[in-house]
């Protein structure tokens, strides 16, 4: 059977974005996969700590995740929801996969240069300064290949945004195999069964993110009705007379066909033909009301898990349980493997 796993960090409610782009497929998968197929979805606060964060803010988004991840349909019966700070065994095989990761290979992940970029000296552009960036950053992707290979996970359903961390994970698998003498990591592939980037509502040349400072740029999965609507309504597109599908010339008005098709599971050209002849208010209207349909399930099912606090409780605890058993079956071997095990 396969072993699925995957990661979303608890940095507030989940937009649009992750869902269409990723928890959706997680329900999608849950659904379709084999009895025999073994399911990890985990709430991943270390990454969540290489951004400053609030303690309260980050306790609230925690809890605000799990609730939502089983409002969305992830059932913890089929599969297993954990938080990856109650399993130990991530930060220590993290460590050892640091010990295998050639630097060089780290300097050339994108999020690490967007990050670098960003804090070029304000006084010489052309220095570069580290001491601003923390080391948490750099192995970010280290700690996330750790996630995978410690459930020996052999699929990972992820955005198109997380491609570069994953042949990152490959890459390690691969170091360790060779140098052990022993293939204990599968090769995890990429599961994007459905790949959708979406961009954000007020620059469509960016993609939707928890980052922005800008409010309006995202949908979350709490927002009313009324909320959808302004958003969507006030969303950046273009002066171009009547509406057709052209990501590059049209990025925004193409991101509005993407999550209309996404909403109503259908072939995003085809519903770009059904609005030919029509003008963006009468587009917009429409996305409104999808998206609303769409998150109107979720968001009342949010409402009501999030003050069940027992029951989250004991979600947590028994997905904790499993995953850490699971874990340290990889673990025995590999402690085994390096000399670590007596
Ligand atoms: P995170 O928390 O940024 O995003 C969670 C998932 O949402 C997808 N996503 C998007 N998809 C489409 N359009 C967008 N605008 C958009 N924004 C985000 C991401 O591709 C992702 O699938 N590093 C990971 C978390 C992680 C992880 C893992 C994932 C940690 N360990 C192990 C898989 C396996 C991240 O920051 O995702």
């Amino acid at each position: 059977g396969r072993v699925i796993f995957s990661g979303i960090q608890p940095t507030g409610v989940p937009h649009l974005g992750n869902y269409l782009g990723a928890l959706s497929n997680w329900v999608r998968l849950q659904k379709t996969a084999a009895p025999e197929d073994e399911l990890f979805f985990s709430i991943v606060g270390w990454h969540a700590l290489t951004l400053p964060q609030d303690p309260d803010t980050l306790a609230a988004s925690r809890k605000d995740l799990l609730a939502t991840l089983l409002a969305i349909g992830l059932d913890p019966k089929r599969s297993i929801l954990f938080h990856q700070d109650h399993n130990p065994v991530h930060t220590e095989l993290a460590w050892i996969l640091s010990c295998l990761t050639p630097i060089g290979k780290l300097r050339r992940m994108t999020t690490w240069k967007t990050r670098l970029a960003a804090s070029r000296n304000a006084n010489d552009e052309s220095e570069v300064d580290e001491s601003l960036l923390n080391a948490g950053l750099f192995t970010y992707p280290v700690l996330q290949a750790a996630d995978i290979l410690a459930y020996r996970a052999t699929h990972v359903p992820v955005g198109e945004d997380q491609t570069q961390h994953l042949e990152l994970c490959r890459d390690l698998a691969d170091i360790f195999n060779r140098t052990s003498g022993r293939p204990i990591f599968p090769l995890p592939s990429q599961l994007n069964t459905i790949s959708r980037r979406i961009l954000s509502l007020r620059d469509p040349t960016s993609k939707m993110s928890k980052s922005s400072p800008d409010l309006q740029s995202r949908i979350l999965l709490t927002d009313t009705a009324a909320q959808i609507k302004s958003k969507i309504r006030s969303a950046v597109t273009d002066s171009t007379p009547g509406i057709t599908y052209d990501p590059l010339a049209r990025p925004g008005t193409s991101n509005l066909l993407t999550i209309l098709s996404a909403c109503t599971d259908e072939d995003v050209h085809a519903v770009a033909g059904r609005y030919e002849g029509k003008g963006h208010g009468h587009l917009k209207a429409d996305v409104a009301e999808a998206v609303e349909d769409l998150l109107k399930g979720p968001r009342t099912e949010f409402e009501r898990i999030r003050h069940e606090k027992t029951f989250l409780e004991a979600v947590a605890k028994a997905g904790a349980e499993r995953a850490r058993e699971r874990s340290e079956a990889t673990m025995v071997c590999v402690r085994e493997l390096l000399g670590l095990d007596s």
